[in-house]
């Protein structure tokens, strides 16, 4: 019987990990092209493509195929900022009329998973680039199944089993969610527990799932022992040998599988414009071992 061809995609790798996807317009993609651009995800974990000229609308019908969008949060500023668009989060540090459009300003945003204090964390982000710095607010990416292959064995075993409360006070902008009074012990701070070590529930593979440390706990731990414990494993999770950093252009979009990554923002000068809109791919399940 003849096999259906595999829809084919030119995707470069990226080093040590992502791919950039090259000859495709998001705005006219046939469904083989959007199953090979899904394959590639799994695979690669981060996506980038070039020179897209993505309307909002755009941005949110190509979001969709991968599933029903998260509405986005609520932005600093309390609001939610495109008009008719809930799914559309802003990142951005502009102020028009005194008012922030966006959200995380031009500071560092430290390394995190979107969105995991929920019980079901978003499986995929897009960023797309609407207006840029010239220098700084690049985007670097860090790959936690390989942070899970690199831990020295012995803190493999230790951390196996048990589970991390990810903090629902700051966002990656170090600036406090809405609604939330932030309280000094992460152990009463709003939040969810998840497994430190899950499988992907595509790939099958093992990883480490961190979420953020700012507020993390681990599960019965006292917190000195639990801090002690946490820091041993993030110097191994963010080392620059499992982690690319992107430099940004107009019309870039970034997709990334939010379950087995983390990223942060490097800061740029606050006098320059940067503007990306971001949408978010519900999560199905929660995180399991
Ligand atoms: C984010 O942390 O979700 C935004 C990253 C960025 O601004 O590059």
């Amino acid at each position: 019987m003849t096999q259906p061809a595999q829809p084919s995609l030119a995707a470069t790798p990226l080093r040590p990990f992502g791919a950039e996807v090259t000859d495709i317009d998001l705005r006219s993609l046939a469904d083989a092209g959007f199953t090979a651009i899904h394959r590639a995800w799994i695979d690669h974990q981060v996506l980038l493509f070039r020179d897209q000229g993505l309307t909002d609308a755009d941005l949110v019908s190509f979001s969709r195929r991968f599933g029903p969008l998260d509405h986005a949060p609520v932005q600093e500023n309390g609001q939610r900022v495109v008009a008719g668009m809930p799914e559309i989060y802003v990142v951005s540090n502009v102020i028009e009329n005194g008012v922030a459009i966006g959200s995380l300003g031009a500071g560092e945003a430290v390394w995190h998973t979107d969105m995991s204090y929920l019980s079901a964390p978003p499986k995929a982000s897009m960023l797309f680039a609407l207006e840029v710095p010239l220098a700084g607010g690049d985007t670097s990416f860090c790959d936690m199944y390989a942070a899970f292959d690199r831990l020295p064995p012995a803190l493999r075993q230790r951390i196996v089993g048990l589970r991390v409360k990810h903090d629902g006070t700051y966002n990656s902008g170090g600036y406090v969610r809405q609604g939330v009074t932030p309280t000094d012990d992460p152990r009463q701070a709003p939040g969810t527990l998840h497994p430190l070590v899950c499988t992907h529930p595509e790939s099958g593979r093992r990883m480490l799932y961190l979420g953020r440390r700012r507020m993390a706990w681990i599960e019965g731990m006292d917190l000195p022992a639990s801090e002690a414990l946490l820091d041993e494993i993030w110097a191994q999770a963010t080392m620059p040998a499992i982690t690319f950093t992107h430099h940004w252009h107009v019309g870039d979009l970034v997709l990334w599988d939010n379950r087995c990554t983390m990223h942060r923002r490097d800061p740029f000068d606050a006098s320059a414009r940067r503007v990306m809109h971001r949408t978010q791919i519900k999560g199905t399940a929660p995180p399991a071992f």
